[in-house]
């Protein structure tokens, strides 16, 4: 039987994982994350495209039937050339889904102002996904994009609840929130940045909502598997979980534990 594969491209797909896991406990995962090319934020285009193609194909040949891209710069980047490209010329029945569209589709639901804020990473707001894909579904909806290009290496390094961490997380917030008074919501569009939501709070007025995107994608993925009963059966449900690091696996299982309850034993993987 087939597994769900989660990818991204280094720890920020566990707090989507953590979320899909609850939603669904008995089906089975691989989980790879890319630690040792990370950050794909500040990388092109054609290297995102070419590191998350990789990334599926591995997770495909090791048996997954679907693959969850974690990763919002590289669902932004990559996922509609592999969708539209790559899949097309596999004669089995593969999928991959990313992480926008299921933020995009319900995001208009939560604000009331209309001005919703969206941090992310600077590929994931310069291509500007996530204001094509809102305008679809919530036209009537204001998207202030703003790039927080320390976010992730703090999470990667384990050194955002430090001093220096919160003054990066504070200087983002201020600046997002000076875009426009109005904006009632923020979207973490970086599946690193739950990581940081005790920060984030600190510096962010009660009456705006943070919006994690764990639970979203976690929802529209058990939604995705009853509208396609073809899909679900070929996935195992034995609850079994196995994670890939193509870094060093001992450094991948202590720092793990910050987003996944209880221990992971993690295998190095060569991309
Ligand atoms: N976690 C990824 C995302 O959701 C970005 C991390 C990176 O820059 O590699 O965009």
């Amino acid at each position: 039987m087939g597994a769900i594969g989660v990818f991204d491209s280094g720890y920020g797909g566990l707090t989507i994982l953590e979320a899909i896991r609850q939603e669904l406990p008995n089906h089975d995962f691989i989980y790879l994350g890319d630690n040792a090319r990370t950050p794909y934020g500040s990388r092109s285009f054609e290297v995102v495209y070419e590191y998350t193609l990789q990334a599926v194909n591995r997770l495909f040949d090791m048996g997954c039937e679907l693959v969850i891209v974690a990763c919002n710069t590289a669902s932004a980047k990559a996922l509609r050339s592999i969708q539209q490209k790559d899949l097309i010329k596999r004669t089995d029945k593969k999928r991959v889904l990313g992480v926008i569209r299921p933020t995009t589709e319900i995001i208009g639901n939560l604000s009331k102002s209309k001005h919703v804020g969206i941090l992310g990473t600077e590929g994931t707001v310069r291509s500007n996904s996530y204001a094509i894909e809102v305008a679809k579904f919530f036209p009537e909806l204001t998207v202030h994009q703003h790039y927080c290009p320390m976010w992730v290496p703090l999470v990667e390094n384990n050194e955002y609840a430090t001093e220096g961490g919160e003054y990066f997380i504070k200087k983002d917030i201020e600046a997002i929130l000076s875009m426009h008074e109005g904006i009632d919501t923020i979207v973490l569009a970086c599946t690193h940045y739950p990581l940081l939501i005790n920060q984030i709070k600190k510096y962010t007025p009660e009456h705006i909502k943070v919006i994690s995107q764990g639970p979203i994608v976690a929802k529209s993925l058990k939604e995705y598997l009853d509208r396609h009963p073809d899909m679900n059966a070929l996935l195992g449900k034995s609850g079994l979980c196995t994670y890939y690091t193509t870094e060093n696996p001992s450094s991948f299982d202590r720092n793990a534990h910050h987003f996944v309850v209880g221990n992971v034993h993690s295998k190095h993987l060569h991309l």
